[in-house]
């Protein structure tokens, strides 16, 4: 039976806070092979039951499933129409939830119309706002971290059919409607470059509210915003005030609408939280809670303190260390505007940070320096919950931490500056629970300093909080310790995509370093789907991009105009190779894995003015600026350098290269051919230029480094006639190396392609399996639980790497998780039609799996593929589901014979079996020894 499932709206399951009409897409399941959709028939309307239908898109013939748009049209003033122009143009409103249904025909059966989704609209039209910033703090606040609560009681005189609220704050947020929290997002509105972008949510707050009397309250936190942030640990990156703006709609059973905003009426004064920072993490004091509401869990911690007694709202700075005592919350007292400019205001209608998983503590250590320690066997990023009961103002003291030294000692050193601290005081009285509100740490440990009574890891959990996106990849093989990486791999992502993508989630640095966004983008492509996450963060590096389109180091950029004073910074805080190359990079990636234009237009100008720049600072096609990373971390990088053997000329102009054939491409995706012309001449003479100068006439690089090999091949910068000797040599260079690898973070992502795609499958599986240091597994049998920044985080001797740069949850390297995808399990997108729409599936199997298995959630539905072996060795049994709507094109390893595969027609095409396949499941079975 042919069904129409999982509608979505720009890749989001009912999103809630769009600010414009989405494109659709949705999924065909059938039970048939071959299945192509010729038809479908979309509907939107005002209710569940389409009764009243704003738009019927009438029987259309397409086979377009994933960016089906309707047509609609904004009038700014006059919100968004819908329909047909001039015949049935209707209005889209702003925070109103709306209804759609498909239905599909493949010219065999039709479907019946797909189970109803729905979105919801933000603020559609920005003279919309009228809520105003406020805040309850003075300009004398700037050194302070502790929370303020603002308040507003309102009267609502009639029964409430639907409310929505558009919430967003300078710093972070916290809102509360009659002691309950609106939504199950955390860590709000996120980290942006909040005076260019700044994101708000909205919410569905109906059940929140009853005819009468309500309150609305709120609790900010300093956050990103305003808390000491950046290795130049500076405080008040954006402003001084923390402040907060929303805006209710209120729509009665009666027809009536009424909104309520955030305004100079609202009250305001101190909160619980005494101390909060992004490093150093929180200092709560729960006898300062509300008395207002009962208690229901965890909820409460993020109450607002309510008739509790005065206290001196003017009081000087946080002090750090201790919780005070006796501490009081201030009367109530006027809030003040704060002016900031509404343009930059946009909807974020998903990815956003929520507690994603729950983990509960597994032991309680005591180490022999007599330290209790909490282990939950997991390396996160989030918070650690307790319950507990004690008596009012006993304090409580926790410590996260990643690590146990060589002796199972606790291990802080790697923090640096950042403490990472909890302190608690009880309220008293009974049962009470907590996790912090606005910090998070990196952590798989918490040492107790301070508790009543006995330390019971039942009492203890932790939240992972990221950013909400779905799991598309999994991947199993029959290599224990792979699979391990895998998941190390995956807990990267989990652990460093809190808002935006950042370097690592404990030390005090935690910031979007452009770099290892850009290596590990792919990889990450795989394991969830990050569209969301990407498309906004996008925004930022476009938006903090230098007026002649240099690219930051770190987006948000919080580093330019302040780095006078640091040894490496004042070199230069923007266009490093590999790392402002995630302008075009992380687009181009986004745009191969879902097909949509949308971000190649969004960032077309940015991209271009990257690529301009980098000409503009090249020498004859030879480009190099300032500060560059090079490839970072290598471990041929002279005694104590971070910096690799890899020239940077070489490097930068690899990238140079790169970046400039992708952008080559993307103009003649977007059709605009006098760039793609241009730009493509321009790809040719950095080509030929990076040839001249980085070969000699022998065929030899003038590097002699892995790194320089890879890119070299990955980058297709090779001299044709030097290929194989080239990739040749690097083999040389491995082995030279007794087969390790000791490259940083240019070459690593590519090393394990750059050998497979040159005949070197073996070599590469042999690299990717090595067990002993420096390699992948090594970590893992030193019992990783995520991906190491350093391949001597922890050396075989147990002892560290210097405690000024050694993260345990650096996602960089973890980048070879995408050839576990492409090259193992051989799911290859095809540039040509991409999206998976047309999917390559050529698995490289080696021997040393005895089976390898894994899927993708495209938006079209799963990729599937597993291979393993049969009944003798060299026999290769392949099962592969194509989803519906897309075709396949599989490529068996070179030399396969022997194949046997029901409705599957192979014939050599350069040399290697090939057969295109439809919709549904395969089965092939060939024999591998045949292989040259
Ligand atoms: C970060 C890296 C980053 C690098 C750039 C480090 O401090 O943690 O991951 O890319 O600096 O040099």
């Amino acid at each position: 039976m042919l069904k129409a499932v999982k509608i979505n709206m720009e890749y989001l399951e009912q999103p809630v806070g769009l600010g414009g009409i989405p494109w659709f897409g949705w999924i065909l399941e059938s039970d048939r092979k071959n299945v192509v959709q010729k038809s479908y028939q979309l509907q939107i309307a005002d209710d569940l039951r389409f009764e009243r239908i704003l738009y019927d898109s009438g029987v259309v013939e397409s086979e377009e499933s994933v960016h089906v748009e309707v047509p609609w049209e904004k009038t700014e003033g006059q919100g968004i129409q819908i329909g047909e122009k001039g015949k049935a143009w209707r209005e889209i409103q702003s925070c109103r939830e709306y209804f759609v249904r498909v239905r599909v025909s493949d010219g065999v059966e039709e479907s019946p119309y797909s189970d109803t989704a729905s979105f919801v609209t933000g603020i559609l039209d920005r003279s919309e706002w009228k809520a105003d910033f406020i805040t309850a703090e003075e300009e004398t606040d700037s050194g302070k971290s502790g929370s303020t609560c603002l308040k507003k009681r309102i009267s609502l005189d009639g029964e409430v059919e639907s409310a929505w609220v558009c919430g967003t704050a300078l710093g972070l947020y916290r809102l509360f409607i009659n002691g309950e929290k609106a939504g199950e997002d955390e860590m709000t509105p996120g980290w942006t470059s909040y005076q260019k972008h700044l994101c708000y949510q909205t919410y569905d707050v109906t059940d929140l509210l009853k005819e009468g009397e309500n309150v609305l309250e709120v609790m900010l936190g300093a956050g990103w915003y305003k808390g000491k942030m950046g290795f130049l640990l500076l405080r008040n990156n954006y402003g001084t005030r923390t402040a907060f703006l929303m805006q209710m709609t209120v729509r009665y059973r009666d027809g009536r609408e009424e909104t309520f905003v955030t305004d100079e009426s609202w009250q305001g004064r101190p909160g619980p939280v005494t101390f909060s920072e992004i490093y150093d993490g929180e200092w709560y004091d729960a006898r300062l809670e509300s008395e207002e509401y009962e208690s229901e869990g965890i909820g409460e911690a993020g109450r607002v303190a309510e008739g509790t007694p005065g206290r001196d709202a003017g009081e000087g700075q946080e002090k750090e260390g201790t919780a005070r005592e006796s501490e009081n919350v201030g009367e109530w007292k006027k809030v003040s505007g704060i002016a900031f400019p509404k343009e930059a205001l946009t909807a974020q209608p998903g990815s956003r940070v929520r507690k994603m998983e729950k983990l509960q503590a597994q032991k309680v250590i005591l180490t022999p320096e007599k330290e209790t320690v909490i282990d939950f066997g997991q390396n996160l990023t989030g918070w650690v919950h307790f319950q507990v009961q004690a008596t009012r103002g006993c304090e409580i003291v926790l410590k996260c931490f990643e690590t146990l030294d060589a002796q199972g000692n606790v291990y802080t050193a790697n923090l640096r500056s950042a403490k990472q601290e909890i302190h608690y005081i009880c309220k008293g009285g009974g049962p009470e629970e907590y996790h912090p509100l606005f910090t998070f740490m990196g952590f798989r440990y918490v040492q107790v300093l301070q508790w009543p009574g006995e330390v019971k890891a039942e009492d203890f959990s932790a939240f992972a909080l990221y950013s909400q996106m779905e799991q598309t990849g999994t991947f199993q093989c029959s290599h224990p310790l792979v699979n391990r990486l895998q998941q190390n791999i995956l807990w990267g992502l989990k652990g460093n995509f809190l808002d935006i993508p950042t370097d690592c989630p404990q030390r005090d640095e935690r910031v979007g370093w452009t770099g290892d966004a850009q290596i590990f983008c792919r990889t990450a492509c795989w394991l969830m789907n990050t569209y969301t996450f990407f498309r906004k963060w996008l925004k930022d590096v476009a938006a903090d991009q230098t007026p002649e389109g240099g690219v930051p180091h770190v987006v948000p950029d919080i580093i330019s105009g302040k780095e006078e004073n640091d040894w490496l910074l004042s070199q230069g805080t923007h266009s490093a190779a590999a790392w402002a190359d995630v302008a075009v990079i992380n687009p181009w990636t986004m745009y191969l894995t879902f097909g949509d234009k949308t971000i190649l237009e969004e960032q077309y100008e940015s991209m271009r003015k990257w690529i301009d720049f980098m000409k503009e600072h090249s020498t004859d096609y030879i480009w190099n600026y300032r500060l560059q990373f090079g490839d970072w971390v290598a471990l041929d990088a002279e005694e104590g350098s971070y910096f690799g053997a890899t020239p940077n000329d070489l490097t930068c102009t690899a990238y140079f290269a790169y970046s400039t054939g992708l952008f080559v491409k993307i103009a003649k995706i977007l059709d605009r051919q006098e760039d793609a012309a241009r730009y493509d001449a321009l790809h040719d003479r950095i080509v030929e230029k990076f040839r001249r100068t980085f070969f000699k006439e022998d065929g030899t690089m003038t590097a002699q480094t892995q790194t320089a090999h890879i890119v070299a091949l990955y980058f297709d910068l090779v001299p044709e006639v030097f290929r194989a000797q080239t990739a040749r040599r690097l083999t040389e260079l491995l082995e030279k190396e007794n087969g390790h690898l000791v490259t940083g973070f240019v070459g690593t992502p590519y090393f394990c392609h750059a050998l497979s795609r040159n005949g070197y499958v073996k070599e590469a599986y042999d690299l990717l399996l090595k067990e002993d240091f420096p390699s992948w597994l090594y970590q893992v049998k030193m019992g990783a639980t995520t991906v190491w920044e350093h391949w001597d985080g922890m050396k075989p001797d147990g002892t560290m790497w210097s405690p000024d740069m050694n993260s345990f949850n650096h996602y960089a390297y973890g980048a070879v998780g995408d050839w576990l995808y492409r090259v193992v399990l051989g799911m290859e997108i095809d540039e040509k039609d991409p999206g998976y729409h047309h999917s390559i599936i050529s698995p490289q199997t080696g021997d040393a799996f005895d089976f390898a298995e894994g899927s993708y959630e495209s938006v079209y539905g799963t990729l599937k593929v597993r291979w393993e072996k049969g009944e003798t060795e060299d026999i290769r049994r392949l099962w592969i589901t194509v989803p519906h709507n897309t075709t396949g094109e599989i490529r068996l390893e070179k030399g396969a014979g022997e194949i046997r595969a029901d409705g599957l027609e192979f014939a050599l095409k350069e040399g290697i079996p090939t057969a295109r396949c439809g919709s549904g499941e395969w089965e092939i079975v060939y024999r591998k020894s045949l292989c040259i």
